[in-house]
């Protein structure tokens, strides 16, 4: 039998209290409601309808289309959020005609859900109630809809928090985690009733349970009550996040990277095996680790690849930039967007470096600038060399041949090239191009005046003296 789901995303989130919808608040990397749609597909549904309001339903596709394919998914616009009855009703438009096959129901603001966590709900035994929805229990169910039961322990109705009359209901435990499988037809033709009598005025998908209960079985499962968390507020996504930042990093743990203490990896990171993380370390986005490579405390990555082998010290920052196998970078290296890294080069303590490739083998080790650049193998950069790109109108470009030796405390004056094999001796600013293998050197000629510092030093105290006196 074919399954679909309806991920309901359009409701306002008003207890975020944020100007972003609700769903696409960021968890590891990743905007909340693509945990649901990912487990909706896991879970074998052939399309998945994501309920939106029209507010949202432009931003929920662009940002949803940078972590899925949009193949298996289909946007219905709610045009006002009446309540999940209402999100259902304009979600099940897109699946008209397919009243024999079965939909399961997921709440888009609940992102510890997986695929597995939908297997008892979607299993084959269930396919002949009209309805099957998970419930668990909660030691402080405040807020959810609680399950009222009969005497012989069947299911009469769900009543939400607001809507509790004694407190014998608002004692109950068992609460409705918002996860449901439904026959289409019926569940349509169920949805068609509701009417909103409740606190809130809105329309209950919660409602639809008394009225199908007359039309065959309604059955409860379970699940694991982690996995049903539902963010409403930002202090539950505080603690949500928390969970799936430690699911992350025990995945990779399993996969054979050593992970020390607590680091912070988005679910989009790749790490290769024995790759090690260190504490307080922050990964995101489309990043990449390859094999044996170390990241060391405090450094954070974004967008970036790295190789293998490499030796990345406390306290790197790297942007959209690409980093070779075998480099060693930092303490306090600062690689901005489009920077590449070859294999083997080594940049060391406040390194920046914007726009440049720093090219096989070659080596800045101390307290340099390198923009818009590019710097040949094997050369090495002196301490204290600046690349000055940019005039205050226009950035300009550097090229370092191979084999270049930087004196510590040079400038080069972008636009300029210094051919392979060159020289550039300490302290030297350069401002035009360095032929191969020439030795630039512009500083003044030293001189040194024989006994002169103690003369020096006599003039000083004495100019001081006179200073205080006077
Ligand atoms: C809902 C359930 C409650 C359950 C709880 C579990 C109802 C009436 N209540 O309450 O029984 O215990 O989930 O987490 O269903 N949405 C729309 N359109 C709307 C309203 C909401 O798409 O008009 C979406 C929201 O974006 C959200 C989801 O439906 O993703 C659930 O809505 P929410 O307001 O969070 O319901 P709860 O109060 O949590
Ligand atoms: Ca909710």
């Amino acid at each position: 039998m074919t399954l679909h789901a309806i991920v309901m995303a359009a409701g306002h989130g008003t207890r975020m209290k944020s100007r972003l919808p609700k769903v696409l608040h960021p968890i590891c990397g990743r905007p909340l409601l693509y945990f649901p749609v990912r487990a909706a597909l896991e879970a074998g549904a052939e399309q998945v309808v994501v309920v939106v309001n029209p507010d949202t339903c432009e931003p929920v596709r662009q940002s949803i289309d940078r972590h899925l394919s949009l193949e298996r998914l289909l946007f219905a616009v709610q045009d006002v959020p009446r309540g999940t009855g209402d999100a259902v009703r304009a979600g099940a438009v897109e699946l008209r005609g397919q009243d024999d096959d079965r939909v399961v129901i997921l709440s888009g603001d609940t992102p510890l859900l997986t695929g597995e966590d939908l297997v008892p709900l979607c299993s084959a035994e269930n396919f002949d109630d009209v309805l099957t929805f998970t419930t668990f229990n909660l030691a402080d169910p405040t807020g959810y809809g609680r399950i009222l039961r009969d005497a012989q322990g069947e299911v009469r109705e769900i009543r939400e928090h607001r809507d509790l009359r004694t407190d014998e209901e608002k004692a109950t435990a068992e609460v409705n985690a918002g996860l449901y499988a439904a026959r289409l037809g019926p569940l349509g033709s169920a949805l068609e009733r509701l009417v909103p009598n409740n606190a809130q005025g809105e329309y209950y998908l919660t409602d639809v349970v008394p009225l199908l209960c007359r039309e065959g079985a309604v059955r409860t499962v379970s699940a694991d009550p982690q996995s049903l968390l539902g963010v409403n507020d930002r202090a539950q996504l505080q603690e949500v996040e928390a969970i799936l930042f430690d699911r992350i990093r025990r995945r990779h743990a399993r996969a054979g990277v050593s992970l020390v203490g607590d680091p912070l990896i988005d679910d989009t990171v790749e790490l290769g095996t024995d790759v090690r993380i260190e504490a307080g370390v922050r990964l995101r986005g489309a990043t990449r680790i390859g094999r044996e490579t170390s990241v060391d405390v405090g450094t954070v990555i974004e967008d970036s690849t790295i190789g293998e082998a490499t030796t990345i010290k406390p306290y790197c920052v790297l942007s959209r930039s690409e980093v070779g196998s075998g480099v060693q970078l930092g303490p306090f290296a600062h690689l901005r967007p489009d920077s590449v890294v070859e294999d083997e080069a080594h940049l060391g303590n406040f390194v920046e470096t914007k726009k440049t490739v720093v090219r096989r083998g070659a080596k800045a080790n101390h307290l340099a600038y390198l923009g818009d650049a590019d710097v040949g193998e094997h050369s090495n950069l002196g301490a204290g060399t600046i690349i000055c790109n940019y005039d205050g109108f226009r950035k300009r470009r550097t090229v370092i041949g191979k084999g270049v030796f930087v004196g510590s405390d040079s400038q080069l004056v972008a636009p300029v090239e210094i051919g392979d094999g060159a020289y550039v001796a300490t302290a030297t600013t350069v401002t035009r191009n360095v032929p191969a293998d020439a030795l630039a050197i512009g500083r003044v000629r030293q001189e040194n005046k024989e006994g002169y510092a103690s003369q020096l030093r006599t003039r000083l105290k004495a100019s001081a003296e006179r200073d205080r006196e006077g």
